[in-house]
């Protein structure tokens, strides 16, 4: 910890690359883990364009149970630091999850890699539609589906968000990884970036990952209490 807060000390930039585990706290599910999504649903069939393709309506539910969830939650307090961060650098997320909680916080500098599942598209003319609560799924005036504005398997990732993220790992002087598992690439390429730059990685997770063989420093517990114990060490 005595490294990491010398390190910030004489940081400017401070990018965190954030997973499903910083708002588990806000009463969302991870995807992987114990009682992650993954265990109990097919990520083939509910998050990829051909599960979509095959059964639409099945993934549209599934969709709005998870929107249903994320509508009731909000940012808790590891959300709530990194924006605290920004009184004392420019701070920069990126976040792979789509639930809009870093936004909630009005956070200046963001890219949500995976997309913003509170936002849609017609999957045919690719006509974008804000929130949709439909129980059936809606359909657009060219008559094509309408899907959720986010990532899935096997789809690329907009060249805009992953030129930012890119910019923001190679900048960062410390770079934060919070909260994710590591092994969804690109978001998981990232943390080497920074470090290849010159860049101190930090990983705040309650586990080791794969990538934590790889960093300066793996700090355990959870996002919130890991996070706010550095602002205080900071503030001293
Ligand atoms: P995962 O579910 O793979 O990983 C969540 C991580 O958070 C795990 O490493 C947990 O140990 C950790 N964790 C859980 N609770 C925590 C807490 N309170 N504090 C800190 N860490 C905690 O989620 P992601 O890494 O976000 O992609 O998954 C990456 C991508 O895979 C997602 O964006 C999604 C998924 O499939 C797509 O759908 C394209």
């Amino acid at each position: 910890m005595d490294r990491l807060i010398e390190r910030l000390k004489h940081a400017e930039n401070v990018t965190f690359l954030t997973g499903s585990g910083i708002s588990r706290e806000s009463g969302i599910p991870t995807f992987r883990g114990e009682d992650g999504l993954w265990k109990n649903y097919s990520p083939e069939e509910l998050a990829s364009p051909e599960g979509f393709m095959r059964d639409p309506q099945l993934v549209w539910d599934w969709y709005n149970w998870r929107r249903d969830i994320i509508r009731k939650a909000e940012p808790n307090k590891a959300h709530l630091t990194i924006k605290e961060f920004e009184k004392n650098f420019n701070v920069y997320v990126i976040t792979q999850n789509v639930d809009g909680l870093h936004e909630k916080t009005g956070v200046k500098n963001l890219v949500e890699l995976h997309g913003n599942i509170f936002r849609n598209r017609c999957s045919r003319c690719s006509k974008m539609y804000g929130d949709i609560q439909s129980k059936k799924i809606p359909t657009c005036e060219c008559g094509g589906l309408i899907r959720p504005d986010v990532v899935w398997f096997g789809e690329p990732l907009k060249e805009k968000d992953i030129s930012l993220a890119l910019e923001w790992s190679r900048n960062a002087d410390v770079f934060f990884l919070v909260g994710t598992s590591g092994i969804v690439y690109p978001a998981a390429s990232l943390p080497f970036f920074a470090k290849e730059n010159g860049g101190f990685v930090v990983e705040i997770n309650i586990e080791e990952t794969p990538l934590t063989p790889h960093i300066d420093l793996h700090l355990e517990g959870s996002a919130s209490q890991v996070l706010d114990t550095i602002l205080k060490g900071l503030n001293k």
